[in-house]
């Protein structure tokens, strides 16, 4: 059972060390990894994913439960306890999107029809256009992609670690995610540069010229910030789904949206 990891202090962009003892994810905890562009994020993800020991270029080490992980969690896949869903996942094999979930399913010994619509209805709660269950997994889109990966690693992967990076730039309902990820008793971390998700996850990291300048904890106002956010989110989501659909902007629209 995974418990909590641990990441310990590595070195900036410069070389210098950073500046925190360590930071703790425990089991059931919702994470964000906040800061400008190329200030570290994607590698500190990458670090989690790795179980870096001081092996990476920012020199982070990771333990699990407090211990150092054996090299066969290290580098056997089917033992990693980590999924991550970065912005170039793709799925390469030659099988319907039915039958990847399948094989994933058979693997966990989890009964398959059942998960596997559960799967695929969740994925397309996630995206715009449905995935449907005889697309091969070759040809979805990278929103797509994502959003069935995201269920798989929800409905059927074991992982305990979920790691996303910038999911909200495919398009994703990232609200769908955040609600239902909340949940799972997982460690799951967003790499984002959207408020909402930052805002809405209890811990929040902060970086900067590659190393963690802060961490905080989500208070009670933020979860207020939050929620009048997702009501702005919803304005734009509706406007959004509207331009999508090839719609212009109309005057009943606008009242019914933006009314004061
Ligand atoms: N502590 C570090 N030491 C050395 N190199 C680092 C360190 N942290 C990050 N880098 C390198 O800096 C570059 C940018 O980092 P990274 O890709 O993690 O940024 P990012 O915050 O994910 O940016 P973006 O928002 O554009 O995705 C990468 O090449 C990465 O390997
Ligand atoms: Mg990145």
């Amino acid at each position: 059972m995974l418990q909590n990891i641990t990441i310990f202090p590595g070195v900036d962009k410069g070389g210098r060390q950073e500046n925190f003892d360590y930071i703790t994810l425990k089991a059931g905890e919702t994470v964000s990894i906040v800061g400008p562009t190329g200030s570290g994020k994607t590698a500190l993800i990458t670090d989690v994913e790795l179980l870096a020991q001081g092996d990476t270029a920012t020199r982070r080490r990771v333990l699990v439960n407090g211990e150092l992980p054996p090299d066969e969690i290290r580098y056997n896949p089917a033992l990693k306890p980590i999924v991550m869903i970065t912005q170039n996942t793709k799925c390469f094999a030659d099988l319907s999107v039915e039958e990847f979930l399948q094989i994933h399913a058979r693997a966990r010994k989890i009964d398959d029809r059942q998960v596997i619509r559960a799967t695929i209805d969740l994925a397309n709660k996630f995206t715009g256009e449905k995935i449907k269950d005889d697309y091969k997994v070759t040809i979805l889109s990278g929103g797509q992609t994502r959003s069935l990966l995201i269920a798989d690693a929800i409905l059927i992967g074991a992982a305990p670690i979920i790691l996303m990076d910038e999911i909200e730039n495919a398009g994703i309902f990232r609200q769908e995610v955040i609600n239902l990820i909340q949940n799972t008793g997982k460690i799951v971390v967003f790499v984002t540069h959207d408020p909402v998700i930052a805002l809405l996850t209890e811990t929040r990291v902060i970086m900067e010229n590659g190393a963690v300048k802060k961490v905080l904890r989500q208070n009670e106002l933020e979860i207020t910030a939050a929620k009048n956010l997702l009501e702005i989110d919803k304005k734009i989501g509706v406007i959004r789904e509207e331009l999508r659909a090839g719609k212009a902007i109309t005057n009943e629209l606008m009242a019914v949206n933006f009314a004061s």
